[in-house]
């Protein structure tokens, strides 16, 4: 056995280097300018909570699969969250006499479930969270489906690269009594196999209903129902239809920015009506990209008041997979703009002098750590990613200038100091 103990980070989880966490790093950027464009304001929590909250709401993959427990010292059962929703239903419980209704907020939380590996899931992943609490409003389903499309083409996507699948759950219910014959008791095993619906072939299925107690016509006719998309809303009771924001907010003029699709339910026990998924078009990554619902009762947890919340979550996994499939995946930032490399060392404090000058003026600038040839400098300037370095030289720094050169195109010239900014802007642009 060696000596040493692996470099490679706990299965499912990741480590992420400067070029990778440059991506994620302009990528996130824009959402959050998105967001914050709507007026969504970010908050945060802790990693760690109680793991009734999970038990309780969230249903029983999370709480008996996927759920990372612990008991601390103090003996208290705790979770690494597995999402962000039960928490932030906490805080807005918790806070909301000073709040002002409805409330739009966003996260970015790091959430933990315990899946097994493979494209698209892991273990530790990163979730952008938007949500609406207070309001029983179809104004908020047009609301987010038009975030949707604002942050997809926040990332580059176009049109074509994705679409909203978005049901309704109390349609789905209605739909799977009246026209299939499942009973109250059935409806959440249902649920389970309408959400396992396009991952499984048809045969298992099958079995998997007839576990429920559905019968081979039942089973033929849920199929019937599944694949009807907008045919079903004309076999359902107008008053389960008026009383669905979704099917409201289709007749809108936003009615185009998503697909009504009976086959959405979702897995998460909380959602009480709306429930949408994202999905790629493109074949190649053929997995819901992000989703979310309408959640009626969650704070109900926590306090007596209702508070409804509508929102969902964008993991980074499935978003970082979308945007290579499609070629939008931004460029690593380098390094620096600029290096500046004093040709000896009693000139590293001309050099640091120099540097801060720059910084001031915003170019990202750095200085040699342990000075090599000037030669060797330039090679490092080089794969850093520098485009620019100056040059501080013996005569040049007594009369007051610096030289500066493209590493590009090698152009150069003697400046001073003073100039040195603006002469590097001219060469960089
Ligand atoms: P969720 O569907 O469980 O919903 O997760 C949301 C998204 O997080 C998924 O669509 C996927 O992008 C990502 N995700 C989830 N699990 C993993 C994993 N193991 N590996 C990689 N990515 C993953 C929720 O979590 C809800 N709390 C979202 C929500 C917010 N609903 C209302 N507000």
């Amino acid at each position: 056995m060696s000596e040493y103990l692996p470099t490679t980070p706990y299965r499912g989880t990741r480590d992420f280097l400067p070029p990778e966490m440059s991506v994620r790093t302009q990528v996130f950027g824009h959402l959050y300018d998105v967001l914050e464009r709507y007026g969504y304001q970010r908050y945060d929590g802790p990693v760690l909570e109680s793991a009734e909250i999970y038990e309780k709401k969230s249903g029983q993959e999370i709480a008996d699969q996927q759920l990372y427990t612990l008991t601390d010292r103090g003996g208290r059962r705790l979770a690494l969250r597995p999402e962000m929703t039960p928490t932030v239903a906490r805080i807005i419980a918790g806070n909301a006499g000073s709040l002002q209704f409805p409330v739009r907020w966003y996260s970015h939380p790091n959430c933990h479930r315990y899946e097994r590996p493979q494209r698209g899931r892991v273990r530790e992943h990163w979730q952008i969270n938007a949500d609406i609490f207070g309001s029983e409003s179809a104004n908020c389903e047009i609301e987010m489906f038009e975030l949707i499309h604002d942050l997809m083409r926040g990332v580059g996507a176009s049109e074509d690269m994705f679409v909203v699948r978005a049901n309704d759950r109390n349609l789905l219910a209605s739909a799977l009594t009246d026209l299939v014959g499942v009973t109250g008791e059935q409806l959440p095993q249902v649920f389970g196999l309408v959400d396992r619906w396009e991952k499984y072939d048809r045969e298992t299925l099958a079995g998997h209903a007839e576990q429920i107690g559905l019968g081979d016509k039942q089973f033929d006719r849920l199929g019937d129902v599944l694949g009807a998309g907008t045919a079903l809303l004309d076999e359902l009771p107008a008053a389960v239809k008026d009383s669905s924001n979704l099917v409201h907010m289709l007749a809108t003029d936003a009615a185009d920015l998503v697909r009504f699709d009976p086959m959405i339910v979702r897995g998460l026990a909380y959602y009480t009506s709306t429930v949408f998924e994202v999905f790629d078009t493109s074949p190649e990554n053929n997995r819901a990209l992000f989703g979310g619902g309408r959640y009626s009762d969650l704070a109900g947890m926590f306090t007596p008041r209702q508070i409804p919340g509508i929102g969902f979550g964008m993991g980074d996994v499935t978003l970082m997979d979308f945007l290579a499939t499609h070629g939008l995946t931004p460029q690593p930032r380098s390094e620096v703009d600029v290096v500046v490399i004093p040709v000896a060392e009693e000139l590293a404090g001309a050099a640091r002098q120099v540097a801060t000058e720059l910084r001031g003026a915003g170019l990202r600038t750095s200085t040699p750590i342990e000075l090599r040839k000037l030669g060797k400098e330039l090679g490092r300037a080089d794969k850093a990613g520098a485009r620019a370095v100056v040059i501080v030289g013996q005569e040049d720094w007594a009369a007051g200038n610096v030289t500066v050169r493209s590493l590009a195109t090698r152009e150069q010239q003697v400046v001073p100091l003073s100039g040195a900014a603006s002469a590097l802007a001219e060469l960089l642009n």
